[in-house]
């Protein structure tokens, strides 16, 4: 069933390696990339009849409807013999579809709703169809959009708007093969209120323009998940030669300076993985509902405001978002049970950006907290769930439910095994020719191992054994083999924990020069039935009920739950009000979800601030506290 095109890796690299990017454009146009596709449990699409290629969008953001309103015109390119093109949508209204550029009219349908997937668009194509026009408008609760009111913005005057896509909510916003496999190119026109600014993960603007219309370009072929656009009262401002940071006026500063190592991390990156490909790196603020930390949306990271404490040390969260120019956005998961070569590579990634510009130690400290995380997560799962694997089986679920700290550290931990099984050296050569030679291609977990056995393990039957590959990708828990960390710093930060513990007096604590890091592995050292007196003395000592860095305080506001220390929780309050960052919302309301009170509490601030946060945070902590309602 599986159709293989064929590509030339010496026109890619001419593609791709081009500097004028018309040019680049136009050639990618004529010759699209097209991998081998996989049937993807989570896409209607059938890329092996029928595949796009290119999107063009005509798009009007009404702020007052909440829609996006107008035309997609998608190019295809289809196998003889195929009627039919397969999309995706999710909560979209297609008013008309027309065929070609003069616009013939055409049959379309759509199929029934399946929870999670949204509908297929069926759209009915004549022999040499090349251009398929669709007429549709997104509805305000399509998932993908978060429409947010002026009040939950810095400025607190304009509204803001920015899409999520990944996993699978691109369908929500465009009908399209909404498939991480398949990689297309754009260019979108898109109309704006003309006090706000429009930009995307393209070629973007520097500047407002008077009438609000935006057009932009991008040539590098992308998976959907990675279609992205912003809307709001933006600012440029340059950070580098080929960094800057967009965020509203009032913000635009402290992102200009928290972020302005980018370009050191960009040149360690490609000094170790070859070329960044995508030209410019540039990152945007967003309002406080963003769910996530960042999202690796090309030559534009989507980025949560929480991450702006003044002293560049939440920066490891850039380094990610950057290593996934490489995997991820170059190397592509082709479905998302696949979701480790993503993740996995890119925290592994992540660190070794991080050894390279802020030094070997620095890195190790993250290592341990990585590793501590991954403990805990897997104790939660438990270590016999089949959560627990790298190669996932979603189908017929939630992708988003992959992404736990499995793919993320397990996948991490496994590549840092390789790499001290064969050396780093060989492993760099390794990582770097996989970037190169896959090069906007998709990638399956079986064909890197198949690569990963052909290239490092084949002649070496006793490094292939005691690496056990299948076990780290196949098996559940964590693999015997799994690498040593340690780090000299926390272990000093850890003594002096006991210490206070034991009895000590808290003026003994050497606190100065300790990062964020340190802090964080101090409060998980402080046993969790703390005594109020020794709650107050730390409080009254170190400040965490006022401290401004979101990952020192969700450490702390843990102890404290778990302590039951009734003074942390105005605070708690005011940060539940406040932050929309799912990771930490997560993992704050299922630990006050393990008592009456708790759940209680938590319930009724949920209900309290649910209009300010994301549609899929929502979904999450329903989840949580309401389990048996689900
Ligand atoms: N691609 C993810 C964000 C994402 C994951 C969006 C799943 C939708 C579904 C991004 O690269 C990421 O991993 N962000 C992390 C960064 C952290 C691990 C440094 C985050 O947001 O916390
Ligand atoms: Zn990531």
């Amino acid at each position: 069933m599986l159709k293989k095109f064929m590509i030339i890796p010496a026109l890619l690299f001419l593609v791709f390696g081009c500097s004028n990017t018309k040019e680049a454009a136009k050639m990618a146009e004529e010759k699209p990339v097209i991998p081998e596709y996989v049937k993807d449990p989570h896409s209607f699409s059938r890329p092996w009849e029928a595949v796009v290629t290119h999107l063009s969008l005509d798009l009007v953001v009404d702020f007052e409807k909440k829609t996006l309103d107008g035309k997609v015109s998608l190019k295809i390119k289809t196998k003889e013999n195929v009627r039919e093109l397969y999309l995706d949508t999710g909560d979209l209204s297609i008013n008309n579809v027309t065929l070609g550029s003069e616009e013939t009219p055409t049959e379309f349908r759509l199929g029934e709703k399946v929870d999670l997937l949204g509908r297929p668009l069926i759209i009915d194509i004549l022999p040499g169809t090349s251009i398929v026009n669709i007429y549709y408008s997104t509805s305000p609760k399509s998932g993908g959009l978060d429409w947010v009111s002026p009040l939950q913005t810095a400025g607190g005057k304009h509204p803001f708007l920015y899409t999520q896509s990944q996993p699978i909510f691109a369908r929500t916003w465009i009908p399209l093969q909404d498939s991480p496999g398949i990689r297309i190119t754009y260019d979108a026109k898109i109309k704006v209120p003309a006090e706000l600014m429009a930009v995307m993960s393209a070629e973007n603007p520097m500047e407002k323009n008077a009438e609000g219309v935006y057009n932009f370009n991008m040539p590098q072929a992308i998976p959907s998940y990675l279609l992205a656009l912003a809307v709001g009262n933006l600012e440029f401002k340059a950070t580098g030669p080929r960094t800057g940071v967009y965020a509203e006026p009032e913000l635009v500063e402290a992102a200009a300076y928290e972020f302005g190592e980018t370009e050191e991390m960009i040149v360690a990156a490609e000094g170790m993985y070859g070329p960044y490909r995508w030209e410019r790196y540039d990152v945007i603020v967003l309002p406080p509902s963003f769910p996530w930390g960042g999202m690796e949306n090309p030559r534009l990271t989507f980025l949560t405001p929480t991450v702006l404490v003044g002293d560049r040390s939440l920066v490891a969260l850039i380094a990610h978002e950057l290593a996934h120019s490489w995997s991820g956005n170059l190397v592509t998961n082709a479905d998302w049970n696949d979701i480790w070569l993503n993740e996995g590579f890119t925290t592994y990634i992540e660190s070794r950006i991080m050894e390279e510009v802020y030094g070997v130690e620095y890195d190790r400290m993250l290592a341990v907290l990585d590793k501590e995380n991954l403990i805990r997560e897997v104790k939660d799962l438990g270590s016999d769930s089949p959560a627990t694997r790298l190669k996932l089986d979603l189908a017929g679920g939630d992708p988003d439910d992959g992404f736990t700290g499995i793919p993320y550290q397990k996948g991490r931990f496994f590549l840092t095994a390789i790499e001290r099984a064969v050396g780093r050296e060989k492993w760099d050569e390794f990582l770097r020719n996989y970037f190169d030679d896959n090069a906007f291609k998709n990638m399956t977990t079986e064909r890197f191992i198949e690569h990963l056995n052909a290239e490092l393990l084949a002649d070496n039957k006793q490094l292939s054994d005691s690496l056990d590959v299948s076990e780290w990708v196949y098996g559940v828990g964590l693999p015997g083999n799994f690498p040593e960390v340690r780090s000299n710093e926390l272990a000093k930060v850890s003594k002096s924990a006991s210490n206070w513990v034991n009895g000590g007096s808290i003026s003994d604590i050497e606190t100065d020069g300790w990062t964020t890091h340190h802090w964080l592995q101090f409060l998980r050292d402080i046993p969790r039935n703390a005594s109020r007196e020794q709650m107050d003395e730390l409080n009254k000592t170190f400040g965490f009920n006022e401290s401004n860095n979101p990952e020192i305080l969700v450490e702390w506001f843990l102890l404290a739950i778990e302590s039951d220390y009734q003074s942390a929780y105005p605070a708690l309050e005011k940060f539940l009000m406040e932050v929309g960052r799912r990771k930490f919302l997560k993992k704050l309301y299922i630990k006050l979800a393990k008592t009456p009170e708790g759940l209680n509490w938590g319930r009724e601030i949920h209900e309290k601030v649910r209009f300010k946060y994301h549609y899929s945070t929502n979904l999450t902590l329903d989840k949580i506290l309401n389990p048996e309602k689900m």
